[in-house]
């Protein structure tokens, strides 16, 4: 299949529905909370229903073949559980490597989140960027070639952090990692050659703006942390039809488990700080 370097941005536009449009944000996890801040915000008056496969959490470890198949069964119950009008796929793992498959699987129309090369690259006056993601995503053609295809003269370094994400999902669970854990996992980010230093890195993972402070904190010099949430939630805009933007009766947003655990209190309440008060645990295994 060939690389689509805009997948991430050509989800077809909805017909007007004369009502609130229903979106569901699907991530692996809770990094896609990133991305449903700031529609919310885009998108006050819309339904929305947040989705984390977490029984299969984390998908950067999972091969292609493996989270292809994962993504597609878990998009079957839900969209047959949540009929959403449109779907975000608030995940960079499971967009550079399922969003075409779930394209041509479901007819509706499907945002994705990929590698901000161009806007690092954009941002950056030493020619020095760091792509920071997960292995998996590391891994994909989809990276390499939007790298290819923008970052030009300036050179980037792709760094795959393994456990970052896991270092968010705890942070929301009330459990942070220690200082020396996260300074470890950025160390590789940060390039310093011929008497320049890279200066911005893109959050290739939905789940790293989540600890966007925590990277301040540790960071051996102050580099742009590029987050596409906002991008992301402006494409959504843009896809929704005018008279409907507008529209409010969207019911309270709902966050939907794969797995049977129950959120811990620290959880709760963190969910409920983002207006997330309604937690539902649709059991599904990873096979
Ligand atoms: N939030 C996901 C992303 O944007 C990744 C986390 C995982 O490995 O499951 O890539």
């Amino acid at each position: 299949m060939g690389v689509d370097l805009f997948a991430g941005l050509n989800g077809a536009a909805l017909p007007a529905l004369g009502r609130a449009p229903k979106i569901l944000v699907f991530d692996s996890g809770l990094g896609g909370l990133t991305v449903l801040s700031e529609l919310v915000l885009a998108l006050p008056g819309a339904s929305f229903v947040y989705a984390a496969d977490d029984a299969a959490f984390p998908y950067g470890a999972l091969d292609e073949e493996r989270l292809v198949a994962r993504v597609l069964a878990v998009m079957e119950r839900l969209v047959a559980r949540e009929a959403p009008d449109l779907v975000v796929i608030a995940c960079n793992t499971a967009a550079t490597g399922a969003l075409p498959a779930l394209r041509a699987r479901f007819a509706l129309p499907f945002v994705g989140t990929v590698p901000a090369v161009k806007p690092a690259v954009k941002a950056s006056r030493s020619g020095l960027v760091t792509i920071l993601a997960t292995p998996g995503t590391v891994r994909r053609e989809h990276t390499r070639a939007m790298i290819d295809a923008f970052a030009g003269e300036t050179e980037v370094t792709l760094v795959g952090s393994p456990r970052l994400a896991g270092f968010a999902e705890a942070e929301l669970r009330g459990e942070p990692v220690a200082d020396a854990d996260v300074a470890a996992e950025i160390a590789p980010c940060f390039v310093e050659k011929d008497a320049r230093r890279t200066d911005a890195v893109a959050l290739a993972c939905t789940h790293f703006p989540l600890l966007t402070r925590r990277f301040e904190a540790v960071a051996p010099w102050p580099v742009a942390w590029i987050d596409p949430a906002p991008a992301i939630a402006r494409r959504v805009l843009a896809l929704v039809a005018e008279p409907d933007r507008a529209i409010e009766g969207g019911a309270r947003p709902r966050v939907l488990f794969t797995s049977d655990r129950t959120a811990p209190a620290a959880l709760v309440s963190a969910l409920a700080k983002r207006g997330l008060a309604s937690i539902v645990n649709d059991h599904f295994p990873l096979t």
